[in-house]
């Protein structure tokens, strides 16, 4: 059957404004069947549900979001996080993150829900203060009660959770300054994975099912402070004989200057010898000024494939998921002003020629 991206590019093509570089054609044989293929569990996507974000009403998006063959996972872009799943503290807000799940399960897709204890989009009830060690068992019963109850509650429908997301500070390798760490110190990051596997372990009681707990950074997907102080954290999180299944490799990257294949397989290699599945959790690849020239999106394309290269170079590798598909959704330009165009798909639907090097990489 012809990919869902051909029928949405023919009319892009008809309908939309001239394109201002030039696009490969489009894609005709879809990411997650191919990577299926090579023995990994999904190629997927960030997604946003959140009210204020147009994805909900844009059929085209939505159309391709929802061909399981392209997609086989999501993870929802904003939709679990801490601001929006407890705005008040002890009330939950699932619907959100529900609709994602929703979706998902009716395309027979697995969702990465994204994420439990990070020190961003925290609500304000959580930093409009200042916490001490003298707070420690309050925060403690704060951060297990929030692990717990959307463990619990989203259940089996989640095939991974990020537990804690992006711990590390950049350079240095020093724990974020968090709530958590304010208040409990450097132990909050084993117990978290202790609150958490406690509430798996509830969970695989009701259905049977394990869900997989993750640490997920960026700038981890090459050596370096920042990777040897992860390989230190998750190492310490075994010697207490606590449960972490897996490491998240963010991979956002910049056209040109991302990691080699090599040097990403062997940072994720040093994971998966720990014993821990690892998972290309959000790449993209931004140009850093545009427009691009035909020769950036051949190097984009480079790009793309060294990444998802390095997950097929790694048995534990179970997945790769871009941080949305189309660039009209991607985090980028309000976060790196005159930055852009990171995404496999143009702001008109037309593919770039990355997709045809990934199809290309994966069917090889
Ligand atoms: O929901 C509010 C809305 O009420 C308000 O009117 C609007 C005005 O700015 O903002 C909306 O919230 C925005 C939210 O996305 C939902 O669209 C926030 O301002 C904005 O900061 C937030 O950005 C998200 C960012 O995380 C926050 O750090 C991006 O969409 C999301 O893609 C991005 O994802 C992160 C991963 O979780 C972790 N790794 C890095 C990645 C990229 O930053």
């Amino acid at each position: 059957m012809k990919s869902i991206f051909a029928v949405v590019a023919l009319l892009a093509l008809a309908t939309a404004r001239p394109a201002h570089h030039a696009r490969q054609a489009p894609a005709t044989t879809p990411l997650n069947d191919l990577i299926k293929a090579k023995g990994k569990l999904y190629f997927g996507t960030a997604t946003d549900f959140l009210d204020t974000t147009g994805e909900r009403t844009d059929t085209t998006y939505q159309e391709i979001l929802n061909t399981t063959s392209e997609f086989g996972a999501q993870t929802p872009g904003n939709a679990m996080k801490y601001d929006t799943t407890e705005p008040t503290q002890g009330q939950f807000n699932y619907a959100p993150g529900q609709q994602v799940l929703d979706y998902a399960a009716a395309n027979g897709q697995l969702v990465r829900c994204h994420n439990l204890i990070w020190h961003q989009q925290l609500p304000s009830w959580l930093t409009s203060r200042t916490w001490t060690s003298a707070d420690n068992a309050t925060l403690q019963g704060i951060m297990k009660n929030h692990i717990t109850s959307l463990i619990t509650h989203y259940a089996d429908a989640c095939y991974a959770w990020d537990v804690v997301n992006e711990p590390l500070v950049d350079g240095t390798g020093a724990l974020q300054s968090s709530p958590w760490l304010d208040a409990i110190g450097p132990e909050y990051f084993p117990l978290a994975f202790k609150f958490a596997s406690d509430a798996a372990a509830q969970v695989k009681a009701a259905t049977g099912k394990d869900i997989k707990l993750y640490v997920n950074e960026y700038n981890d997907e090459y050596a370096g402070t920042k990777t040897t102080a992860l390989l230190n954290l998750v190492q310490s999180v075994q010697a207490r004989e606590i449960r972490i299944d897996g490491v998240g490799f963010e991979s956002h990257f910049i056209v040109g200057q991302t990691p080699d294949r090599a040097t990403q397989a062997a940072a994720k290699k040093q994971f998966a010898d720990l014993g821990l599945d690892v998972a290309v959790t959000e790449l993209d690849v931004r140009f850093s000024s545009l427009p691009p020239t035909s020769a950036g999106l051949a190097q984009q394309a480079t790009d793309y494939v060294n990444s998802v290269g390095s997950c097929l170079d790694v048995e534990k590798c179970v997945g790769v998921t871009v941080w949305d598909f189309e660039d009209k959704y991607s985090w980028i330009p309000s976060t790196f002003s005159g930055q852009g165009e990171a995404d496999l798909y143009s702001d008109d639907y037309s593919a770039k020629p990355a997709v045809a090097a990934i199809q290309e990489l994966l069917a090889g």
